[in-house]
């Protein structure tokens, strides 16, 4: 066989098999062959899995680069010029392409859907897909794809712009918001949407949150002088969620639209969920690790400090949700793991700290704490901790990681290992390869000043990471570069689609 690469002794992982003692022939960046004792001509380079898992590179499909975020007053600012020239992202704190990307490779990430933000101001999309393809393009360590989130829904960007973004960007896939006061849709705008997105066969994404009780629950905190940083999950307890999530699920289904709800936080939006894919809806649904992993408690941390744990939807309080959420990962209500990774610098005053300076509040205000968490580069070994513990199986960790994302989003080559696909991987280490250890943040490769997970006891870590065809992460090292990744126009859901009801006023 004429190879470039084989991968031998892999304990070969896909969506529904494991194969122990396989390998894997890799020519021209896609797989061609997957087997035992392959033949290949001599002199062809190998890699040795050493019988460790091999599954495919991971897709991140939740992921906020170079996006200036902050939902706080007066926020975000428009740093994206429109006379054609590169942003300024100097006062930016959180990852770019290049560094986002590196620590996505460093964490057996493949590829990366990112999002590329229409501020409400902006009449069209077009130009806000050009402006983040500047910001990605050569500045890549992985391959990456955009998903657009909407936020202002004129006309002609949901009957003209649509279907130019699907045909010649290859963007199947929006985001909206039903919270932030600068991002958020009402319920008749995202009708609008899903009409529009079920016509150009999109699939929508939802953060779901109630914007009004997160409004007046703030205000009765504020009132009884409570601002410091964990008040914001008390801000948004689960029925905001789950009040949302309810309600865009019936838009969908008025609108006989796929959706699927982001981040999903807590067991009574899962179960709203649950509910509605048990009557068959075409409802999908994502989950992150830090709510597999993390409680509010860390927002409870001395002074400040809780800030580093500030996101929304907010960590729960009761581990019955964290239960819920592996639950969820097992019984299929969950269809991708992402890693929402929304950074912001902690020490930086243009970090997480930029809203302190109101000497009355020298905790700050919950309520302005930039929000998000860091985790593109531990999303793939903390669910492979979820393997190691049983808690789900390896074909499981492939489908939540690489297979379902792949499907959804509509890219055709990726996530799966087998002839024909992008030869994009992660190979493990074997069974005490390397002893179990605690995580530090000057492990990781993004340019976050620290991770949730500091201190966090892991027993494997990707050690190869390949990228169609290329060693790109070696044993602790990022041996790749940022002209390696592509941008990869995607198709069509194959996962997602209408159910085809037929009302007479579509
Ligand atoms: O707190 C979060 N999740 N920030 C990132 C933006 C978003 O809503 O995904
Ligand atoms: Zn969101
Ligand atoms: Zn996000």
């Amino acid at each position: 066989m004429d190879a470039d690469l084989v991968i031998r002794n892999a304990l070969v992982v896909t969506a529904s098999d494991v194969w122990p003692r396989s390998d894997i022939a890799i020519k021209g960046g896609t797989i061609i062959a997957v087997g035992s004792h392959l033949a290949v001509q001599t002199g062809v380079e190998e890699i040795d899995a050493e019988g460790a898992h091999v599954t495919p590179g991971g897709i991140d499909s939740h992921v906020h680069l170079s996006q200036w975020w902050n939902p706080g007053p007066g926020e975000p600012q428009k740093t994206i010029p429109t006379d054609g020239t590169i942003p300024n992202l100097a006062k930016f704190t959180g990852d770019t392409y290049e560094t986002g990307s590196r620590s996505a490779i460093a964490g057996g990430t493949t590829t990366i859907l990112s999002f590329a933000l229409q501020f409400q101001d902006d009449e069209s999309i077009i130009p806000v897909i050009e402006e983040y393809h500047k910001l990605a393009a050569g500045q890549s360590y992985c391959d990456y794809a955009f998903h657009v989130i909407v936020t202002n829904p004129t006309q002609r960007v949901l009957e003209e712009e649509f279907p130019v973004m699907v045909d010649k960007y290859g963007i199947t896939s929006i985001k909206v918001y039903m919270t932030y006061a600068a991002l958020k849709l009402s319920d008749y705008q995202i009708l609008d949407v899903l009409y529009a997105a079920r016509k150009s066969g999109i699939t929508t994404m939802v953060h779901a949150e109630n914007a009004d009780v997160v409004e007046w629950m703030t205000g009765q905190l504020e009132k009884k002088g409570l601002f410091a940083p964990h008040y914001h999950g008390l801000s948004r307890p689960p029925l905001v969620e789950a009040e949302a999530t309810n309600r865009v699920i019936s838009l969908s289904e008025l609108m006989d639209t796929p959706i699927l709800l982001v981040h999903v936080s807590s067991e009574l939006a899962a179960a709203t969920v649950r509910n509605a894919q048990t009557r068959l809806l075409p409802v999908h649904a994502e989950t992150c690790p830090h709510y597999m992993y993390l409680l509010a408690d860390k927002m409870r941390a001395k002074g400040f400090e809780g800030a580093k744990w500030v996101c929304s939807p907010p960590l729960r309080e009761d581990s019955a949700d964290l239960d819920a959420i592996w639950r969820g990962l097992r019984n299929g209500t969950f269809t991708t793991v992402s890693s929402d990774h929304a950074p912001d610098s902690f020490h930086h005053p243009n970090g997480k700290q930029r809203c302190l300076g109101d000497a009355d509040h020298p905790h700050g205000k919950f309520k302005d704490i930039p929000n998000g968490l860091p985790g593109l580069e531990t999303r793939m070994p903390l669910l492979f901790e979820g393997v190691l513990d049983g808690k789900i199986t390896p074909q499981k960790f492939v489908e939540l990681t690489a297979s379902n994302p792949a499907k959804l989003y509509g890219l055709q080559k990726k996530g799966s290992i087998a002839p024909g696909y992008d030869a994009d991987l992660a190979i493990w280490y074997p069974k005490g390869g390397i002893p179990s250890f605690q995580l530090s943040n000057e492990m990781l490769h993004h340019r976050i000043d620290y991770t949730p997970y500091e201190g966090k006891q892991f027993r494997n870590w990707v050690r190869y990471t390949i990228l169609r065809g290329k060693l790109v992460f070696r044993e602790g090292q990022v041996v790749g570069d940022t002209s390696d990744g592509v941008y990869v126009k995607r198709g069509r859901s194959t996962l997602a689609g209408p159910q085809n009801v037929w009302a007479e006023w579509r």
